[in-house]
Parts: structure tokens; sequence; C-alpha cells
């Protein structure tokens, strides 16, 4: 095998491993949520069949009505990505600790992983989902997104809003570093912080302006 022919081989290899690495990325990816989440399937349901010990409530979410199957020890969080398919709340550690599963309940916000459904019988649920105007306006904190272009991955993207809302509705006018303060139970994982500040900065300008609530 002369020189060139070497140099092929090499590329061609390359090339292959990449591809298999890609692949492997992403089965890999798919197999660890899928574990995680049947993980969480076994434990909620406590290794009952499914439907035992469900009970039908009615919830408030984002102005709707909606009647629901839940378990005793359901999480709000499992019941609008599973049961309502309301997947813009995202799961991260499922345990208090990231935010990325913030939602609003009476306007203010909470880690609907460690909210059990049957608690929140009455109260009014906002999702990011929700959040723009029924004739497709959106709100002005995701407008301030857009024009900053402020997140990486945007996993973390919907509960950082959430956060922002909730905490413009008690602050309209906060300095950067009170809404670092006010954004800091919500993590990311990209460290993309700098970036969502100067967006959610913006977002608090454009409410300002709108007198939006
Ligand atoms: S998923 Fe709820 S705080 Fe992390
Ligand atoms: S932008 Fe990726 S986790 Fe925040």
């Amino acid at each position: 095998m002369d020189e060139k022919q070497d140099l092929t081989v090499a590329e061609a290899m390359k090339d292959v491993s990449r591809r298999n690495f890609i692949k492997g990325v992403i089965a890999g990816g798919v197999a660890a949520s899928s574990a995680t989440y049947l993980f969480r399937a076994s434990s909620l349901l406590g290794q009952q069949p499914p439907g035992l010990g469900e009970r039908l409530i009615t919830l408030n979410v984002n102005g709707q009505q909606r009647r629901v199957d839940v378990m005793k020890q359901e999480t709000l969080a499992w019941t609008l990505r599973y049961k309502l398919g309301l997947t813009g709340t995202k799961l991260g550690c499922d345990r208090a600790e990231c935010g990325a599963c913030t939602v609003l309940l009476d306007d203010v916000a909470h880690y609907s992983c460690s909210v059990l459904t049957h608690t929140v019988r009455g109260r009014k649920i906002l999702t990011i989902e929700g959040l723009a105007h029924p004739d497709g306006t959106l709100h002005p904190v995701q407008q301030g997104i857009i024009e900053e272009q402020g997140f990486q991955c945007a996993f973390c993207m919907s509960g950082f809003i959430m956060s922002a809302v909730g905490f413009l509705k008690t602050n309209p006018n906060p300095t950067r570093l009170e809404m670092a303060h006010g954004l800091s139970g919500n993590l990311c994982r990209c460290q993309d912080y700098d970036k969502i500040l100067t967006a959610m900065m913006r977002g608090a300008e454009h409410m300002r302006k709108t007198h939006h609530a």
C-alpha cells in the first residue's frame, strides 16, 4: 500500500469512528433517558400495575380545566409531561436542585418535580406552553431571549423563563444583580449565565414598556 492509499484508509477510518461516536452519543443518551424514566416509572408506581391507586382530579393548567388520573405520590412535573403532554417543562435532576422543571403556581415559581400533583388542585398552574398570548404573540421575556439569543442547548430555558416571569411579577425593575439573585435557583449546564442574564434583563425592559403583568 503506498503512502497515498494509507492516507485514504486513515481518512476513511476517521470518518467511520466519528460516525460511530455520534451514533453512540445519541444511542447512549436515549438509553440513559429511557432508563431514568423507567426507573422513575417503576418507583412512582411502587411496583403496582398502571391504573391502580390513581384518582381522577381536575387541574387548572394554562387557564384550562384538565381532568387527569394521578397517583397519590405523583409529582406535578410527571403529570404535566407524561399525562398532559406538556413537555416544555423539563426534568433535569428530579430532586429540587436544577430548576429545569420550574412552573408558576398562583404566579409564584415552584420546582414542579418537588410538588405532589394532588396538592395543587384549585391552584393556577402556568407552564411555558401557556406563556405566549393565544394569538401567538410571545411573552416579553421570550421576546428578550430571541433578541439576545440567550441560550445554547436551551434545555434549561423554560425553567429560567418561568422563574424570571415569576420574579418580575414582584420586582418589575430589577438591577442585573437582583435578577441574578432572582434566578439563582436555576442552573445552566452550558454555563451561559451572562447571556441568559442579558436576555432576561431585555425581557424585563419589554415587560415594563408593554405594562405586561
Ligand atoms: S428537575 Fe426539578 S429542580 Fe431539577
Ligand atoms: S443552555 Fe444548555 S443547559 Fe442552559
